[in-house]
C-alpha cells in the first residue's frame, strides 16, 4: 500500500496523458481503480507526490520507460482460448479459405492479441483447414510483457476457461507438468509484434490485411478515439476485407465507412470494394 493519493486535478491530467498516448480512458467513476494502480506504481518508482510523477512522465521520462511501466500496470489482458470462436470459424471457412483457393496468400492480423490465445486459436483453425503456411498471421499488442508470454506459448489450464474439453484443445495443445503447451508449428506461424493501436503510423506500417481481428479492446477507448482507431483499421484493410470486433462491441454508433454484414449468423464489418 502506498501513502500517495490522487487529487481530482492530477487524476484529470495524468489519466489524460495515458489517454493521449495509448487510448485507455478513465471516467470519474473509474478514478479509484486508476488511483490505486497509478499510486502504487509511483510509490514503487520512489515518488512522493503524484503531481511530481505526472511532470516526470510528461517531460523527463527517458524513452518513456516509467510511462510504459504505468501502462503495464493499467492494462487488462483478459483472454482465453476459443473465446468468441464462431466469428473466427466463419471468417476462416467462408472468407480466408476461398481466397487461398483462388491462389492468393491472405494476411490476417490479430490486433490486441494479449498473451496469444486468440492468434493461437486462429492458427489452430488454419491448421484444421490445411491453410497454415498459406496465410500470413500477424499478432500484436501494446504490452511487451504479454508479447513475451505469447511467444513462449505456455499456459496454465485456466487459459481454456470453460472450454477444457474442446476438441481443438485436445488436438493442438499438450498438457505437460500441469501446463498447456502450444506446438512450435503454430507458434512459428505467428509473427508477434508490438503495435500501439492509437499510433496511426505504426498501424499503417503493417501493410494491408484481408482479415483484422480487433476484439475486446475498443471498449477501453473513448468513442472519438475508437472512431480514430477504426478509421486506421479501415485503412489497413484490403478492399472487401473483413474486420471482426468483439461480440459486445458495435461500430454502428461511430458512423464507420465499413459495411456491417451477416454471414452464417455472425456479424462482420467489410470494407467496400473488390478484392
Ligand atoms: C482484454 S484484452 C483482449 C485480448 C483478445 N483480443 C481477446 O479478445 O481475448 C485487451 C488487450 O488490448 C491491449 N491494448 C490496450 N490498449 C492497446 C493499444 N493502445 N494498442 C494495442 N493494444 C492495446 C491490452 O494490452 C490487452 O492485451
Amino acid at each position: 500500500m502506498s501513502n500517495l493519493t490522487l487529487s481530482p486535478q492530477v487524476f484529470s491530467i495524468l489519466s489524460g496523458l495515458v489517454e493521449e498516448r495509448v487510448g485507455l480512458s478513465y471516467s470519474a467513476s473509474e478514478r479509484e481503480i486508476f488511483e490505486s494502480k497509478a499510486c502504487a506504481r509511483a510509490a514503487d518508482a520512489g515518488f512522493e507526490s503524484m503531481l511530481d510523477y505526472y511532470y516526470y512522465l510528461r517531460y523527463d521520462d527517458p524513452e518513456q520507460r516509467e510511462f510504459t511501466a504505468l501502462v503495464e500496470a493499467l492494462l487488462v489482458h483478459e483472454t482465453f482460448f476459443f473465446r468468441e470462436l464462431e466469428p473466427l470459424q466463419v471468417a476462416i471457412s467462408t472468407f480466408i479459405a476461398p481466397a487461398v483457393r483462388e491462389g492468393r496468400r491472405p494476411r490476417i492480423w490479430c490486433a490486441a492479441c494479449s498473451t496469444g490465445e486468440e492468434p493461437l486459436t486462429v492458427a489452430m483453425l488454419l491448421k484444421e483447414h490445411d491453410l497454415l503456411g498459406r496465410v500470413e498471421l500477424v499478432a500484436s499488442d501494446l504490452s511487451d510483457d504479454v508479447l513475451a508470454r505469447a511467444r513462449l506459448g505456455t499456459y496454465s489450464v485456466r487459459a481454456l476457461r470453460h472450454h477444457q474439453d474442446h476438441p481443438l484443445a485436445a488436438r493442438h495443445l499438450t498438457l505437460r507438468a500441469q501446463q498447456l503447451v502450444a506446438p512450435d508449428e503454430l507458434l512459428r506461424a505467428i509473427d508477434f509484434r508490438r503495435v500501439n493501436l492509437v499510433d496511426e503510423a505504426q498501424v499503417a506500417a503493417l501493410g494491408s490485411f484481408d482479415l483484422i481481428v480487433c476484439r475486446n479492446v475498443l471498449i477501453y477507448f473513448r468513442d472519438d478515439r475508437a472512431r480514430q482507431v477504426v478509421a486506421a483499421l479501415h485503412g489497413a484493410l484490403r478492399p472487401s476485407g473483413w474486420l471482426l470486433v468483439g461480440v459486445s462491441e458495435s461500430l454502428m454508433r461511430f458512423g464507420t465507412q465499413l459495411v456491417c454484414e451477416e454471414h452464417k449468423k455472425v456479424f462482420v464489418y467489410r470494407k467496400r470494394g473488390q478484392a
